[in-house]
Formats: structure tokens, C-alpha cells, sequence
């Protein structure tokens, strides 16, 4: 028969040993994981503000303008930037949509003077570049299809072309 001072003696050894195991336990716990982290980490996005500005993009990219809408083009005009649609529509689009909208072009009215002044004016105070030898392209479209418009001014009479009649009174 072990003594009772025996028995306690085991039983706190016991109690020791089971600590001992489960700071093993939590040991092996920690190391896996750590293990598992600089093996696997960078397949999960821990960032979760990237992960929240990866899905903006893509709801943006999803609302805005589909890759063939980019290029779409309906009654001669193109859609997405509302300028009117010609053979060398990318000089135009490189040069006067990257700014603003091409919407604000299409606003304006000018003759080909007109259209000097301003892209001087967006040169001098607003950083637009020099358009060098895109500058008369740029010029002659824009003088062609957003020249000034006159509206509601009636063409002047050809007097020659006149028949005149005698008014007659009673
Ligand atoms: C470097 C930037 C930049 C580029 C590129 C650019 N613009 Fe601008 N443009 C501006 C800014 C800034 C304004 C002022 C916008 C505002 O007032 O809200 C402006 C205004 C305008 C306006 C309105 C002017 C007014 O009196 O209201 C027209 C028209 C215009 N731009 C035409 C063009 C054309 C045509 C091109 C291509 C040759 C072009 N822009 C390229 C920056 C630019």
C-alpha cells in the first residue's frame, strides 16, 4: 500500500506532466500556424483594404463602360466620350478626352481660330501639352464638325430675286 504522502507526490507529478503536455500542445499549436502562415499567407488577402478597393474596381468596372462599349459608335457618333466618330478618332480621343469629358467639347463652338484660342488658353493655364504635328488634325476636326452654328438668323434676302408687287388700295 503506497503512503498518502506517496500518492500526493504522484499526483502532483501527474499534475506537472499534463502542464508540461499541454504547453507542448500549445507550442506545436503556435508553430503549425506559424508554419502554415509563411508557407500559405500570401494566398489569403489579409488586407482588407486592398480587398476593399479590389471590390470598387470591379463593381466599377462592372457599372462603367464594357470593353466593346468602348469603342461603340452609334449615328456617327462615338458613345462614350459624345464626340462626332472619324477615321482618326484616336488623336482626338488621346488628346481632348484625357482631361475632361469629351461631352465638353462637343459643347463648344468655333471656327478653327476659335479652337486655337482655346487650346492655347488650356496650354497656358490648364497643362495641356503640345499637340505638335496632331495640332492641324485636331484643328481641321474640330473646326469641321463643331463650327459655330447660326441659329436663328434667317439667310439675307437676294433683292434681285424679289417680284414686287403694287400694293393696291381702294
Ligand atoms: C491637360 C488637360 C486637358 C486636356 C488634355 C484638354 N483640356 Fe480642355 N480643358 C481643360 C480644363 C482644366 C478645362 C476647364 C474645365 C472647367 O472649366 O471645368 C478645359 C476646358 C475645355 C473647354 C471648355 C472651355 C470653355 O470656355 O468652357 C473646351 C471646349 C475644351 N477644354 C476643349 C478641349 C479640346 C478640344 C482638347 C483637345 C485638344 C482639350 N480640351 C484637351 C484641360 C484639358
Amino acid at each position: 500500500m503506497p503512503s498518502e504522502k506517496e500518492y500526493l507526490e504522484k499526483e502532483h507529478l501527474l499534475k506537472n506532466f499534463s502542464l508540461f503536455i499541454t504547453i507542448v500542445k500549445t507550442m506545436l499549436f503556435i508553430i503549425c500556424g506559424a508554419l502554415l502562415y509563411v508557407g500559405f499567407g500570401d494566398k489569403f488577402d489579409f488586407d482588407f483594404q486592398k480587398q476593399a478597393i479590389k471590390q470598387s474596381r470591379y463593381a466599377n468596372s462592372q457599372s462603367s463602360f464594357d470593353e466593346e462599349d468602348w469603342d461603340k459608335v452609334e449615328n456617327g457618333i462615338h458613345v462614350a466620350s459624345g464626340l462626332v466618330y472619324v477615321d482618326n478618332f484616336d488623336i482626338i480621343r488621346a488628346n481632348c478626352t484625357a482631361c475632361h469629358s469629351g461631352k465638353l467639347v462637343a459643347q463648344n463652338r468655333s471656327t478653327r481660330e476659335g479652337w486655337k484660342q482655346m487650346i492655347r488658353w488650356m496650354q497656358e493655364t490648364q497643362g495641356l501639352w503640345d499637340l505638335g504635328k496632331n495640332e492641324p488634325i485636331i484643328l481641321d476636326y474640330l473646326a469641321k464638325y463643331y463650327a459655330p452654328e447660326e441659329v436663328g438668323r434667317r439667310a439675307n434676302i437676294d433683292m434681285a430675286e424679289v417680284e414686287w408687287y403694287i400694293l393696291e388700295l381702294d
